[in-house]
Order: structure tokens, then sequence, then C-alpha cells
């Protein structure tokens, strides 16, 4: 098979990968036969996939307009994905050009994407890094010289933490990142949660995600929220994606059926 020039040669074509399944319920080019494969037998199970994955992007777009609204001009977006429409780089800096952004993902292809669309923007920079090693990512060198930790930064973990399970202590990779933050920065978290699921379901998608490198740990809106252990949560708190300050009420009707929930704290100090 002939390899795109986005794959490096370092990736497994035949293994599913969630960043590339995820960029085909989004409607993008950068995946392969088994990722669609994949996605596609998540669909059958949860039809509600794609639906799912576009709610979550417009959470982001809507957190990422609130923050700059609020002052915030640094974010650190973790988990950042393969590049979409309406990467945080693109809403921050559209809103606030002299916004920066780091952003941070284990896959090899969204860090080889990434780079390719950030070539020219001094404004960004994308790690290829593991959300399970704060203090890596919080030394890096590249993101120091690009984040100013002084002031408030934005870290963003969005569809991420589904990935992390309980056994690397998800609490103690927010609270080293939290204790490396200025009073006036943010945690933005969305992840999916079971909230209204049928068993069935629940168990199709694990059986499906353990495909992948990435097995899926769903969670309480209970255990969503004390992820955001130190911050103050801002209005209206951990809610059905939909529902954190949707556009119009009509976008928030059926809110439980994108499966994310999100919310995004303000730390005090
Ligand atoms: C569902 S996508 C979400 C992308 C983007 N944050 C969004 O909300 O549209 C999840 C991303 O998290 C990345 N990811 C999963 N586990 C990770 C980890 N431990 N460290 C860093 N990135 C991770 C995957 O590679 C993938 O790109």
């Amino acid at each position: 098979m002939e390899r795109p020039h986005w794959a490096p040669e370092s990736i497994d074509v035949e293994r599913p990968s969630v960043a590339r399944m995820y960029d085909y319920y989004l409607g993008g080019s950068h995946n392969f036969a088994a990722d669609r494969a994949a996605a596609q037998a998540m669909i059958a199970a949860v039809p509600e996939a794609p639906l799912m994955a576009q709610a979550n992007r417009a959470f982001l777009r809507r957190a990422v307009q609130f923050l700059v609204e609020s002052g915030i001009r640094q974010f650190l977006d973790i988990g950042s994905g393969i590049p979409t429409v309406g990467n945080v780089h693109e809403i921050a800096q559209r809103l606030a050009p002299e916004s920066k952004v780091a952003y941070v993902d284990v896959d090899p292809v969204a860090v080889a994407h990434s780079r390719e669309i950030l070539v020219g923007n001094d404004r960004t920079v994308i790690l290829h890094e593991d959300l399970r090693n704060p203090e890596r990512i919080l030394h890096d060198p590249q993101l120091r010289k690009l984040l100013d930790f002084d002031q408030p930064v934005a870290v963003m973990i969005v569809a991420v933490l589904h990935f992390v399970p309980d056994a690397d202590d998800p609490a103690a990779i927010l609270a080293a990142l939290r204790d490396s933050l200025a009073p006036g920065s943010c945690l933005v978290l969305s992840q999916a949660s079971d909230d209204g699921r049928s068993d069935d379901e629940r168990r199709d998608a694990d059986e499906i995600y353990q495909r992948t490198d990435n097995p899926l740990n769903i969670r309480s809106r209970a255990a969503l929220t004390a992820f955001f252990d130190g911050f103050e949560l801002v209005e209206p708190g951990v809610v059905w994606v939909p529902q954190w300050r949707p556009e119009s009420p009509d976008d928030a009707d059926d809110a439980e059926r994108a499966v994310f929930m999100g919310g995004v704290g303000r730390l005090g100090g």
C-alpha cells in the first residue's frame, strides 16, 4: 500500500487508531481501512458516534470563544487530535491574533499533520507527548518558550480522558497540570459518559475500542466533576456538551445523545 505523506513510517496502519477513527467520524480523510472498519462498527453499535464527535467539536469551539472573551490568550490543548475544521489556534487567533496555542498528542499522524498545517505560525507548537507524563509536557523547552506559566493558560483535555484508565490516576495528572498554572487559568474537559446508555451499547463500544491502543473508560457526571478539583466550575457546570452555553436553546435538545459531558473550570487565586 502506498503510504500518504502524512503517515509516518512508525505507524501500524492495520491497527485502528482512536485519532484516525475520530477523524473519520468528522468526515476527515486522514484514516485507513482498519480505522474506517472500526469506526463503521462503532456507528453500527452506537449510531450517534459522528454526532458525538460533532457535538464535542462544537463544545470545544464555544469553550475557546468563551475563554478568549474572558481574556485568556494561552492554550495548552492535550490530545488535540488530527487537525480538522475549527482547530483551537484558528478559533482563538481569529478572535485575538496574539493567542498562543501549544498542541500535544500521542498519535504520530496527529502530530505529523499538525506540524504540517502549523508551518509559518510562530504562535503555535506541537509536541509528541503523552498526557500521562504531565511533567514531561510541562518541562518541554518548546512549550516553555511559547507559553508563559506566570500568566493564565487554558488547559484543554477534550474527548481524551476516556482513554486514560483509573489505573493511570487521571486525578493526579490533572493535579500536576493544575499546580503549574497561574490564577485565572482554566481547565476545559469533556469525555464520554454513560448516563442513559444501555448495557448493550456500552459493551459494544467497549469491544470496538479494545481493538485500538486506547480502550474506553466511560465515567459518570460525578467522576467528571471531581476532575475539576481546585477549579471553580463556570456556569452551567458539567453537562452534556450541547447544554454548555448553547448558541440557541434548540441546540441543546436531546443533549444526552451527544454522549460526551463537559465543563470549564477556573482557578481562583
Ligand atoms: C477523540 S480525539 C479528540 C481530539 C480533540 N481534542 C477534539 O476534541 O476534537 C482524542 C485524541 O486524544 C489523543 N490521545 C489519546 N490518549 C492520549 C494520551 N494519553 N496522551 C495524549 N493524547 C492522547 C488521541 O491520539 C486523539 O488524537
